[in-house]
Protein backbone atom coordinates (compact mmCIF):
# COMPACT_ATOMS: atom_id res chain seq x y z
CA UNK A 1 0.00 0.00 0.00
CA UNK A 2 1.04 3.68 -0.92
CA UNK A 3 1.76 6.08 1.69
CA UNK A 4 -0.98 8.91 1.38
CA UNK A 5 2.28 11.25 1.12
CA UNK A 6 3.16 8.78 -1.89
CA UNK A 7 -0.06 8.72 -3.02
CA UNK A 8 -0.58 12.85 -3.12
CA UNK A 9 2.92 13.27 -4.70
CA UNK A 10 2.73 10.60 -7.77
CA UNK A 11 -0.83 11.83 -8.34
CA UNK A 12 0.66 15.52 -8.44
CA UNK A 13 3.18 14.32 -11.11
CA UNK A 14 0.72 11.99 -13.49
CA UNK A 15 -0.99 15.63 -13.53
CA UNK A 16 2.31 17.50 -14.91
CA UNK A 17 3.36 14.52 -16.97
CA UNK A 18 -0.29 15.13 -18.81
CA UNK A 19 0.73 19.21 -18.55
CA UNK A 20 3.98 17.87 -20.34
CA UNK A 21 2.17 16.63 -23.29
CA UNK A 22 -0.03 19.59 -23.71
CA UNK A 23 2.93 21.64 -23.38
CA UNK A 24 4.24 19.57 -26.05
CA UNK A 25 1.22 18.83 -28.22
CA UNK A 26 1.35 23.03 -28.25
CA UNK A 27 4.64 23.35 -29.36
CA UNK A 28 4.09 20.84 -32.14
CA UNK A 29 1.07 22.71 -33.18
CA UNK A 30 2.99 25.87 -33.67
CA UNK A 31 5.93 24.20 -35.51
CA UNK A 32 3.36 23.00 -38.39
CA UNK A 33 1.83 26.56 -38.19
CA UNK A 34 5.57 27.62 -39.22
CA UNK A 35 6.07 24.57 -41.64
CA UNK A 36 8.30 22.60 -40.29
CA UNK A 37 7.03 19.40 -40.20
CA UNK A 38 10.21 17.44 -38.86
CA UNK A 39 10.28 19.76 -35.69
CA UNK A 40 6.17 19.36 -35.72
CA UNK A 41 6.63 15.85 -35.58
CA UNK A 42 9.50 15.54 -33.03
CA UNK A 43 7.29 17.11 -30.44
CA UNK A 44 4.11 15.52 -31.40
CA UNK A 45 6.02 12.19 -30.84
CA UNK A 46 7.53 13.94 -27.75
CA UNK A 47 3.75 14.52 -26.55
CA UNK A 48 2.68 11.02 -26.96
CA UNK A 49 5.56 9.80 -24.61
CA UNK A 50 4.63 12.75 -21.82
CA UNK A 51 1.52 10.53 -21.81
CA UNK A 52 2.91 7.10 -21.38
CA UNK A 53 4.92 8.66 -18.78
CA UNK A 54 1.47 9.96 -17.09
CA UNK A 55 0.38 6.07 -17.74
CA UNK A 56 2.87 5.00 -16.09
CA UNK A 57 2.16 6.28 -12.86
CA UNK A 58 -1.60 5.95 -13.02
CA UNK A 59 -1.04 2.31 -13.21
CA UNK A 60 1.54 2.31 -10.62
CA UNK A 61 -1.13 4.31 -8.07
CA UNK A 62 -3.55 1.82 -9.25
CA UNK A 63 -1.04 -1.84 -8.84
CA UNK A 64 -0.46 -0.35 -5.22
CA UNK A 65 -3.50 -0.25 -4.32
CA UNK A 66 -3.84 3.69 -4.21
CA UNK A 67 -6.40 6.00 -5.69
CA UNK A 68 -5.75 8.18 -8.85
CA UNK A 69 -6.79 11.59 -8.58
CA UNK A 70 -7.33 12.80 -12.24
CA UNK A 71 -6.89 16.68 -12.02
CA UNK A 72 -7.52 20.05 -14.46
CA UNK A 73 -4.54 20.61 -16.94
CA UNK A 74 -2.98 23.88 -16.62
CA UNK A 75 -3.15 26.23 -19.86
CA UNK A 76 -0.31 25.90 -21.77
CA UNK A 77 1.68 28.63 -24.18
CA UNK A 78 0.57 28.55 -27.76
CA UNK A 79 3.41 31.27 -28.87
CA UNK A 80 7.31 31.15 -29.30
CA UNK A 81 9.51 33.95 -30.45
CA UNK A 82 12.03 31.71 -32.20
CA UNK A 83 12.69 27.62 -32.68
CA UNK A 84 15.84 28.04 -30.44
CA UNK A 85 13.36 29.54 -27.85
CA UNK A 86 11.09 26.79 -27.81
CA UNK A 87 13.88 23.99 -27.82
CA UNK A 88 15.27 26.31 -24.75
CA UNK A 89 11.95 26.04 -22.90
CA UNK A 90 11.98 22.43 -23.80
CA UNK A 91 15.19 21.75 -21.57
CA UNK A 92 14.36 23.65 -18.85
CA UNK A 93 11.40 22.03 -18.38
CA UNK A 94 12.76 18.64 -18.90
CA UNK A 95 15.77 19.89 -15.68
CA UNK A 96 12.49 20.82 -14.00
CA UNK A 97 10.56 17.21 -14.55
CA UNK A 98 14.23 16.05 -13.28
CA UNK A 99 14.07 17.82 -10.22
CA UNK A 100 10.80 16.84 -9.23
CA UNK A 101 11.49 13.04 -9.91
CA UNK A 102 14.50 13.33 -7.09
CA UNK A 103 12.36 14.53 -4.97
CA UNK A 104 9.58 12.02 -5.20
CA UNK A 105 12.68 9.34 -4.91
CA UNK A 106 13.49 10.97 -1.82
CA UNK A 107 10.23 10.68 -0.68
CA UNK A 108 10.13 6.80 -1.83
CA UNK A 109 13.55 6.72 0.49
CA UNK A 110 12.14 8.59 3.51
CA UNK A 111 8.88 6.69 3.44
CA UNK A 112 10.98 2.97 3.29
CA UNK A 113 8.93 2.58 0.08
CA UNK A 114 11.49 0.00 -1.59
CA UNK A 115 8.42 -1.03 -4.36
CA UNK A 116 8.46 2.74 -5.45
CA UNK A 117 12.09 3.32 -5.59
CA UNK A 118 12.34 0.47 -7.98
CA UNK A 119 9.91 1.95 -9.93
CA UNK A 120 11.39 5.52 -10.08
CA UNK A 121 14.55 3.82 -11.67
CA UNK A 122 13.32 3.93 -15.02
CA UNK A 123 11.90 7.56 -14.94
CA UNK A 124 15.58 8.39 -13.31
CA UNK A 125 17.52 7.02 -16.41
CA UNK A 126 14.95 7.97 -18.73
CA UNK A 127 15.22 11.77 -17.85
CA UNK A 128 19.23 11.36 -18.57
CA UNK A 129 17.90 10.35 -21.85
CA UNK A 130 15.31 13.22 -22.00
CA UNK A 131 18.13 15.92 -21.04
CA UNK A 132 20.76 14.58 -23.47
CA UNK A 133 18.45 14.42 -26.65
CA UNK A 134 16.83 18.42 -25.89
CA UNK A 135 20.79 19.63 -25.66
CA UNK A 136 21.76 17.98 -28.67
CA UNK A 137 18.75 19.90 -30.36
CA UNK A 138 19.92 23.14 -28.77
CA UNK A 139 23.35 22.84 -29.60
CA UNK A 140 22.58 22.36 -33.18
CA UNK A 141 19.91 25.50 -33.47
CA UNK A 142 22.94 27.51 -31.84
CA UNK A 143 25.28 26.27 -34.59
CA UNK A 144 22.81 27.14 -37.69
CA UNK A 145 21.52 30.09 -35.91
CA UNK A 146 19.52 31.21 -38.72
CA UNK A 147 21.16 29.81 -42.02
CA UNK A 148 17.94 28.47 -43.81
CA UNK A 149 19.35 25.25 -44.97
CA UNK A 150 20.93 24.17 -41.56
CA UNK A 151 16.88 25.13 -40.49
CA UNK A 152 15.52 22.84 -43.40
CA UNK A 153 18.17 20.12 -43.25
CA UNK A 154 17.90 20.25 -39.18
CA UNK A 155 13.88 19.70 -40.06
CA UNK A 156 14.52 16.89 -41.88
CA UNK A 157 16.31 15.08 -39.29
CA UNK A 158 14.27 15.24 -36.90
CA UNK A 159 11.29 13.87 -38.88
CA UNK A 160 12.98 10.83 -38.83
CA UNK A 161 11.95 10.15 -35.11
CA UNK A 162 10.19 6.81 -33.76
CA UNK A 163 7.99 6.61 -31.51
CA UNK A 164 8.20 3.40 -29.03
CA UNK A 165 6.83 3.24 -25.97
CA UNK A 166 9.83 2.44 -23.94
CA UNK A 167 7.54 2.26 -20.79
CA UNK A 168 6.72 -1.47 -22.00
CA UNK A 169 9.82 -2.92 -22.53
CA UNK A 170 11.67 -1.10 -19.44
CA UNK A 171 14.18 0.00 -21.61
CA UNK A 172 15.02 3.71 -21.88
CA UNK A 173 15.77 4.71 -25.56
FE1 LIG B 1 7.93 12.79 -18.63
FE2 LIG B 1 9.80 14.50 -20.43
O1 LIG B 1 9.46 13.75 -18.79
Amino acid sequence: MLSKLLEKEINDQINYEFWSAQLYLSMSAHFADLGLPGFAHWMYIQYQEETTHAVKFFNYVIERGGKVQVQPIQEVSTVWDSILSVFKETMEHEQKVTTRINHLADTAVAEKDHATQSMLRWFIDEQVEEEANVKAIVDTLKLVKDNGYGIYALDKELATRVFIDNTQTGINA
